[in-house]
């Protein structure tokens, strides 16, 4: 992929109308059930990303058919649970942790052995945390010593031929080790029940539901417990998938730090378990409105009104970090224009996305002239003036897209090198920012 970057002029503007594109964590999971689902599904509002592509060329290298009526609307003939076929290649993830640790839960209950890769940086991230409870289930799967990809998936290694439901307490706040393992528990014999202390976001859970397969869901005083009984079937639905709330989420803090922005962002996923941002933002005094709230099958939606808001330093408080876990490298420029000082802590996993985001954006912050402490779990940000510089991405599509959006409120020019990863979850970012007013030198 040819290096680049964006070289974005200073005090651009975020005001309009804007429609971002689907849901990320949703089109994987609409892909993923579809092709396992009996019958024709139809999903519309799907994400043409790399990211989203990738886990789509999967499932067509296991035989599943896919008529693209549009980049945005697709007809996938399931084949069923067991339907899928032997892949004559390697699966190659792209740079999507979703995808790799939720396809691993449906290539371990399969008769075939499969291999998955990854990008530079997926190929640094940690998968111990889906091999052991896998193991625990008797699949058979391995990876590096230091416990990163490629996965190597065996065919199942007991008598039974079946992977055996667990009990499983989530050591980490992980919804991709939550869906990994309730994907696995399609495949199990028994139940598997997975208990969660934070809550993360429950798109997994929400979609089985559209696709006829039965769930438990209990939700006691401080956890929630999940259940799924294997040897059931999903039937094929037709989902319409939300706009994004992670990607909205650059456009409604551009907005707030504009000088005087009013931008109206249309359709967007407002799962309680994804709008972490919202609170944290409202917080440090954010204006921001929500407007025709619907439903879009089983996931919210509403339009989204964001006014240009005087925002202030707070200490975000925990309970909000799992569900606000992908904004913070843009939460972080909130921060940077807040007055006073913002204090993350307990959020030390944002150290194992697609970059260390920790790192990248105290560096990056510190580049364009913010003073910021970097701490093992979270970070400092005295609120300044944000003054423009260069700033590397380290090749993480959220570091990129956060960098541009602070133009609006520097007071020069910020050059970003290695964006090309923005097309792994908002392929037409550009275009999006200079609708609403950002300039591109
Ligand atoms: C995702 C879960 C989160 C999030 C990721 C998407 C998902 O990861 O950061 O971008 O779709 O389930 P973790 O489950 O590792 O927190």
């Amino acid at each position: 992929m040819p290096f680049t970057s964006y070289q974005m002029q200073a005090q651009g503007k975020c005001n309009g109308t804007l429609e971002v594109p689907g849901d990320k964590s949703i089109s994987h999971r609409a892909i993923m059930l579809a092709s396992l689902a009996q019958g024709v599904s139809e999903v519309k509002g799907f994400l043409p990303s790399t990211d989203c592509e990738a886990t789509l060329a999967a499932f067509q290298s296991m035989s599943v058919e896919v008529e693209r009526v549009s980049a945005t609307c697709l007809r996938i003939h399931g084949v069923g649970l067991h339907g899928l076929q032997l892949p004559k290649n390697d699966l190659d993830m792209g740079n999507s942790g979703t995808a790799m640790r939720l396809m691993a839960g449906v290539l371990c209950g399969q008769k075939f052995a499969s291999v998955l890769t990854g990008d530079e940086s997926l190929s640094a991230r940690p998968m111990q945390r889906i091999q052991e409870p896998l193991l625990k289930m008797q699949a058979d799967i391995s990876m590096s010593s230091n416990g990163t990809p490629p996965l190597v998936i065996n065919k199942l290694n007991n008598n039974a031929s079946q992977l055996v439901g667990i009990n499983y307490q989530l050591p980490v706040a992980s919804a991709q080790v939550k869906s990994c393992l309730l994907l696995a528990g399609l495949y199990a014999q028994g139940e598997t029940c997975i208990e969660e202390k934070a809550q993360t976001r429950d798109h997994t859970e929400r979609m089985l539901q559209s696709f006829a397969y039965p769930i438990k869901i209990e939700q006691q005083e401080n956890s929630k417990n999940i259940c799924i009984q294997g040897g059931n079937a999903l039937i094929a639905a037709n989902i319409t998938i939300p706009a994004d709330i992670s990607s909205a989420a650059f456009f409604i803090v551009g907005a707030l730090i504009s000088k005087a922005g009013k931008l109206e962002l249309k359709n967007i996923g407002i799962n309680p378990t994804r709008n972490g941002v919202i609170e944290i933002l409202r917080l440090m005094g954010a204006d921001i409105e929500l407007k025709n709230e619907k439903m879009f099958g089983v996931e919210p939606v509403a339009d989204v009104v964001v006014r240009s808001s005087k925002l202030k330093g707070i200490q975000i408080p925990t309970h909000l970090i799992s569900n606000a876990i992908d904004e913070f490298p843009i939460i972080f420029i909130a921060a940077a224009c807040a007055n006073g000082v913002t204090e993350l802590s307990d959020a030390e996993e944002l150290r194992v996305k697609e970059s260390d985001r920790i790192h990248n954006m105290a560096v990056g912050l510190s580049a364009v002239g913010i003073e910021v402490r970097e701490k093992a779990d979270g970070i400092k940000i005295t609120g300044g003036r944000i003054k423009g510089g260069e700033v590397d991405s380290g090749g993480d599509h959220r570091v990129a897209m956060s960098f541009a959006i602070a133009s609006v409120a520097s007071e020069q020019a910020i050059t970003i090198l290695n964006t090309e990863n923005v097309a792994t979850s908002f392929p037409e970012f550009v275009a999006s920012a200079k609708q609403v007013g950002l300039e591109f030198c």
